[in-house]
């Protein structure tokens, strides 16, 4: 087939996703960016594992943002009631949206600045939150969460409190998510505040069920990227001849996916030849976990002081306030 030097598909291939995908999968270990499941069946399938009995960490801090946000909503504005309050990842912010409406009951005077990868979420927040939360300030970024994030420093001088929670910065390995949050505090102000969610260490067996949920929606989820990239990059992956494999160590707190190729085959992805070995990995995401000490640890590699741990009645989940030092 020779339709893929048409402009339309050149361009394809020179897009950030073609090169991200290409250079995961031309490694000597084959990996592929868990960023990447997002597209709009990746959406809907991470709704559906966030329903599941299995995925408790959605619950866990829901629980958290239904009883303790007016608390939250208290430490945010004591000094000064006037910020702006910048998201990175809001999803459809079920969650902070509780934290939002503490808010409007206090004297706080505030902009909201969900910062998202994906589009639709920001569209879909722009149409929704207005009408649940009258009077809202806001404004959706599409984009890089750090780029966007000095897009927002050069809207105003305005005290910033940055929201990244659902466990997020649990994609990152501790050394990426160190590295992140020293180049958050480089976008930060001293006294600005930050407030992340991990999810926490606990017995191995309730955090792999997680990630292999009975229903299989975790598993779809993996695969979906495949379809994705035969979809938008003109591959031909049989999803069929994967097979999902999580696994979780509770040394290190790492919990990982990996497609396994069930049989030795080659994929075509545009004018490229991918070849497997049977049983041969392709690593796709880390959900990282994490003790209360080695998160107080990481604040302070990363120059930020703790001033509030937020814990749900279980402590499975936590989501920490930091403050910026100097
Ligand atoms: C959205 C990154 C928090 O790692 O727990 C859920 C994504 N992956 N099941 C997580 C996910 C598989 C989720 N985060």
């Amino acid at each position: 087939m020779l339709s893929y030097s048409t402009p339309y598909l050149a361009g394809r291939r020179s897009s950030v996703f073609y090169k991200d995908i290409l250079n995961g999968l031309q490694a000597e270990n084959k990996h592929l960016p868990s960023k990447y499941f997002y597209d709009e069946t990746g959406d809907k399938l991470f709704q559906q594992i966030m329903a599941c009995p299995e995925y408790y960490p959605t619950r866990c801090e829901m629980e958290i943002m239904q009883h303790q946000s007016a608390k939250m909503a208290r430490m945010f504005a004591e000094h000064d009631s006037s910020f702006d309050l910048v998201e990175l990842g809001p999803g459809d912010a079920t969650k902070s949206w509780y934290l939002l409406r503490e808010l409007q009951k206090t004297e706080a005077r505030f902009t909201y600045y969900p910062i998202d990868i994906s589009s639709n979420v920001i569209g879909w927040l722009e149409d929704r939150l207005p009408s649940t939360l009258p009077g809202l300030r806001m404004q959706g970024l599409n984009g890089d969460f750090l780029e966007q994030l000095l897009q927002v420093n050069t809207f105003s001088g305005k005290r910033k409190i940055v929201l990244f929670m659902g466990a997020n910065i649990g994609n990152m390995t501790p050394q990426q998510a160190t590295v992140f949050c020293r180049e958050l505090h480089e976008h930060l102000q001293p006294g600005d505040l930050l407030l992340t969610g991990f999810d926490l260490k606990k017995h191995p067996r309730m955090i792999l069920d997680a990630y292999n949920d009975r229903q299989g929606f975790t598993r779809e989820f993996n695969l979906n990227l495949l379809k994705r990239i035969n979809n938008e990059l003109d591959a031909d992956f049989d999803v069929d001849q994967f097979e999902h494999y999580p696994v979780y160590d509770p040394l290190t707190g790492a919990c990982k996916s990996y497609l396994i190729s069930r049989i030795a085959q080659e994929v075509h992805i545009a004018d490229r030849v991918i070849r497997f070995e049977e049983n041969e990995p392709i690593y796709m995401e880390i959900s990282q976990k994490y003790t209360l000490p080695e998160i107080e640890f990481m604040a302070i590699q990363s120059g930020f002081s703790p001033v509030h741990t937020f814990l749900d009645s279980k402590k499975w989940f936590a989501d920490v306030l930091w403050q910026r030092m100097p």
